[in-house]
């Protein structure tokens, strides 16, 4: 029985069109998570095994709890925890749904406190490559350079604060002011660019290594870091299991076709991690530089090709610029869905409630500056030694821990508590099959398998030790 009218959206603002929906939810996918995370996890998790597992949570993992999250956004028109909270009273499900909300909230400021950073990287990389700093300098010099600048917190925390008072301006602008114009010309520029990036790693003499690396299979690389890695890399690069892509959905036009919108996001996505990393690894080998660099890779790996091109100090600066735009598009999803509950339950304006939320993830994000420099401390996870400190706790508890989770949940929820007329209605799928399939993932394989490897990979060697 429908108790509650779900349907109705008293409080926010819609997309103009489904077109709008699909570009705001790629710029959110598109982010650092393709241009700087997954060349770095590649190059640490030991190239196409990894490309591999990735693959593989795409298909399986991330369309169909995509398709999930757009489908429970649309149909409460609510924040991640009031839409989790009115769908379980109208499907007669425990209140308690609602923490997956909550979970998702935490996650988006922990996220963005780290993604804030690196995007204040990236945009001092704007000012750097178009002084000139790069113009034929040589890779170890370009390497020292990172290094110097990463390890000087006055200078990151000043580009930090920077990057997150541009989020927060746009967030606090609203749903068409700000998201939608911000995502509509930057995408296809940014695209163009990657694959003129990715024509001068052709000629640089390291393609064929770089390609081996990225496609070819090993399959005695597949560790369980490597594999939680690569499943956590798909829900982080589709900005999946924390309800970025649920409020993105809520504000979906209703006749809209959520299958058709999200292969599209889907592609965009996979595609561009790709292009990136036809990009760095063919200039990794060329120079002799090290796949497994981490976080450093890009910043360490690109200005090379930049200092070395024709035209390079142009190309170079464009493209820090657009990451940069990359990057501020994923972040304002980080914390719409905190904004988004703080005026809907709260009664505060969007100004406010996006002054605190991007305060917030400011202050943690401090604790990711100092561990690059003063605060560095190490640790074993899943047998691979880590070197920044609380950088690589928040991006390991949300990466491989938390966004899976609320992916479960999601799916679990979508799959098993929303009524088949219901999901069948909201999805607007044509064809039967289609539905049965995405009922089918959603129920068992991606509950499933992300269940078990998530609680395989963390706790299986007290089975086997
Ligand atoms: N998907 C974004 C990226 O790849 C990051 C992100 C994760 C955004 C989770 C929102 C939610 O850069």
């Amino acid at each position: 029985m429908v108790n509650v009218d779900v349907h109705v959206n008293y409080v926010h603002a819609q997309w103009s069109s489904r077109w709008v929906f699909v570009l705001a939810a790629t710029g959110s996918a598109v982010g650092l998570g393709n241009i700087w995370k997954f060349p770095y996890m590649v190059g640490q998790g030991g190239g196409g095994a990894f490309v591999l597992v990735y693959l593989i949570c795409i298909v399986l993992i991330g369309i169909p709890i995509m398709m999930s999250e757009v489908l429970l956004g649309r149909r409460a028109r609510r924040s991640p925890v009031n839409t989790m909270r009115l769908l379980a009273q109208d499907e007669g499900a425990s209140p308690a749904w609602q923490f997956v909300g909550w979970l998702g909230m935490a996650t988006g400021f922990l996220i963005l406190s780290f993604y804030s950073v690196v995007a204040g990287w990236t945009l001092a990389y704007v000012f750097r490559t178009a002084s000139g700093l790069f113009a034929m300098e040589n890779p170890e010099r370009i390497k020292a350079l990172f290094g110097v600048f990463v390890t000087d917190p006055q200078q990151v925390l000043a580009w930090h604060t920077l990057f997150m008072m541009m989020t927060t301006i746009i967030v606090a602008r609203g749903v068409r002011a700000g998201l939608e114009r911000a995502v509509k010309f930057m995408m296809p520029v940014l695209f163009i660019l990657l694959l003129a990036l990715v024509f001068y790693s052709m000629g640089s003499g390291g393609f064929d290594a770089g390609f081996e690396f990225l496609f070819h299979t090993d399959f005695n690389k597949l560790t369980p870091a490597v594999i939680l890695g690569a499943m956590g890399q798909a829900f982080f690069s589709l900005s999946l299991g924390m309800g970025a892509i649920l409020i993105y959905g809520s504000y979906l036009p209703q006749q809209s076709s959520i299958a058709g919108s999200t292969f599209m996001i889907v592609i965009a996505d996979t595609v561009i991690a790709l292009l990136a990393g036809l990009a760095v690894f063919p200039i990794v080998f060329a120079n002799g530089l090290e796949p497994g660099a981490g976080p450093a890779l890009i910043f360490e790996t690109l200005p090379i090709a930049f200092g070395q091109m024709p035209g390079g100090l142009f190309w170079g600066t464009l493209f820090f610029v657009l990451l940069v735009f990359a990057a501020w598009t994923s972040a304002i999803s980080l914390i719409e869905p905190a904004v988004a509950w703080l005026t809907e339950t709260r009664g505060l304006g969007r100004v406010i409630s996006a002054v605190l939320t991007g305060g917030l993830a400011w202050l943690l994000g401090i604790l990711t500056i100092m561990s690059f420099s003063d605060w560095a401390f190490s640790f074993r996870f899943l047998g691979v030694e880590k070197t920044n400190g609380f950088f690589d706790i928040f991006d390991l508890l949300t990466t491989n821990i938390t966004l899976p989770l609320g992916g479960i949940l999601i799916a679990l929820f979508a799959g098993w508590k929303i009524q088949r007329d219901h999901s069948r209605e909201e999805l607007t799928l044509r064809s039967h099959a289609g539905f049965e399939m995405w009922l089918f993932l959603t129920r068992f394989v991606s509950p499933v398998l992300v269940g078990v490897l998530l609680f395989y990979l963390l706790f299986g060697h007290y089975f086997n030790a």
